[in-house]
């Protein structure tokens, strides 16, 4: 491909501005009504939020029969992902190459903008004339290989439909819809992921390294408490409010959304709100699969030592299907990482006994202590004392999604 050709083709903008300001409405933060006692906007149940949920005229915004009358869980079959019918502009660096957020075994993200996509620039303009618009940033999601174009796909099919379920600004990354013709996936940009956020935090620790702070995770303990929260309340929204397994959890999937209101202290010590991306090995649990027959047999990628050790049994490797309990084992080795500083967790092993270690996966607390970061995770401190439920061998036996949320919030005394 010439650095000059668009790696997508790009879509045609056939919108009007009614359309346009729903699409603007639903990329940005759209807390539910205003609380009489201040309550934190993404802690209340699916139900109940859904159902105090304001009917506004641009909440179509992703789901064009979103009214207040659905059903959180909602079990009308999406047979066609929602399309996005704008221009683009991938951005190019000053070497003339098309600018990348990110890429994996399926697909590459690229850096993009919209002529019709813009936000109003702050602060207010004065009175006379139009507001100045500025673009926002977009990442499109594009397929490396042949075989990604239908992978692809069901993961816009179930975008879309996790996209109508009340508080997705909280937990999921912002869908703005997709080009069939390039098989693209187009998102708001959010350019901190968390494996990025926990690589600073490991430099900085290291030079501040001490027998006083040799103790506590790389995040601090207070950040790690937030974060852990933050995650566990995403997951259970994803699980029981959006009816989906995720499949991949880890930190290279999560990404980091500053927060538009700072209320609590560890708001201050943790500003981001934690949204799962990358639906690409998900399945679907919902009674009218967005993907009807599309659902993949098999995962469509595995990470150890993320992946469950149920997952990675050799002569099952190929048909294993990701549970509940599965995303709840990725979440604890996620906050594991956040906790050591170290995303490939078992450093120091050969990628083959690294595979070996992952296998024995309910033994990751062990191993890590005897690592070079084991330091940071002290024999019954509250790091293992939050990950070891959720790391049991046994997936019936793991800790229940709510249950830790519980543990957590005594932990950190929320
Ligand atoms: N909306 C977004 N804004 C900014 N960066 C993003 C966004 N979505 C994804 N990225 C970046 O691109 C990387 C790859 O995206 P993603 O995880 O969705 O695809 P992938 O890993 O290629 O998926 P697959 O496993 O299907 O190949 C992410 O790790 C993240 O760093
Ligand atoms: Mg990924």
């Amino acid at each position: 491909m010439s650095a000059r050709d668009p790696p997508i083709s790009l879509a045609l903008k056939i919108t009007s501005d009614a359309t346009l300001s729903a699409l603007n409405n639903g990329s940005t933060l759209t807390p539910p009504l205003t609380p009489v006692t201040p309550v934190d906007p993404s802690s209340t149940t699916c139900k109940e939020q859904y159902n105090s949920r304001p009917v506004t005229p641009g909440s179509h915004a992703f789901g064009a029969n979103n009214t207040g009358n659905s059903k959180p869980e909602d079990d009308r079959a999406v047979l066609e992902p929602l399309g996005f019918n704008y221009d683009l502009n991938i951005q190019k660096g000053p070497e003339g190459d098309f600018l990348e957020y990110g890429r994996g075994a399926w697909s590459v993200v690229y850096c993009a903008t919209s002529r019709s996509i813009t936000q109003s620039a702050a602060p207010p303009s004065p009175p006379l004339g139009t507001p100045p618009k500025k673009s926002i940033l977009l990442a499109v999601k594009s397929p490396l290989r042949r075989d990604a174009h239908s992978i692809l796909k069901t993961e816009a099919l179930l975008l879309t439909r996790l996209s109508r379920a009340p508080r997705k600004d909280y937990h999921l990354v912002p869908f703005l819809g997709y080009i069939s013709p390039s098989h693209s996936i187009v998102m708001s940009a959010v350019p901190l992921s968390l494996s990025a956020y926990i690589t600073d935090k490991a430099a900085a620790a290291r030079e501040t390294f001490s027998t006083k702070t040799m103790f506590d995770p790389v995040l601090s303990m207070k950040g790690w408490l937030a974060l852990a929260h933050s995650l566990t309340k995403g997951l259970d929204w994803l699980h029981n409010c959006g009816q989906i397994v995720h499949g991949d959890i880890k930190p290279q999937n999560i990404l980091l959304k500053p927060k538009s209101n700072i209320d609590t202290s560890a708001d201050q010590i943790f500003p981001y709100e934690t949204l799962y991306a990358d639906f690409t090995s998900s399945y679907d649990l919902s009674p009218a699969p967005s993907n009807s027959g599309a659902q993949p047999s098999a995962l469509s990628a595995l990470t150890p030592p993320f992946a469950a050790p149920e997952l990675l049994i050799l002569k099952s490797i190929n048909s294993s299907t990701p549970s509940k309990a599965s995303d709840v084992f990725s979440l604890a080795i996620t906050l594991l990482t956040a906790a050591t500083g170290d995303l490939l967790l078992y450093s120091g092993y050969s990628s083959m006994q690294r595979l070996a270690i992952s296998r024995d996966g309910h033994r990751a607390v062990e191993y890590v202590r005897s690592g070079t970061h084991g330091s940071r995770i002290p024999a019954k401190g509250t790091v293992e004392r939050v990950v070891s439920p959720a790391l049991v061998k046994d997936p019936e036996s793991r800790i229940d999604l709510h249950q830790w949320l519980l543990l957590i919030e005594s932990e950190a005394a929320i």
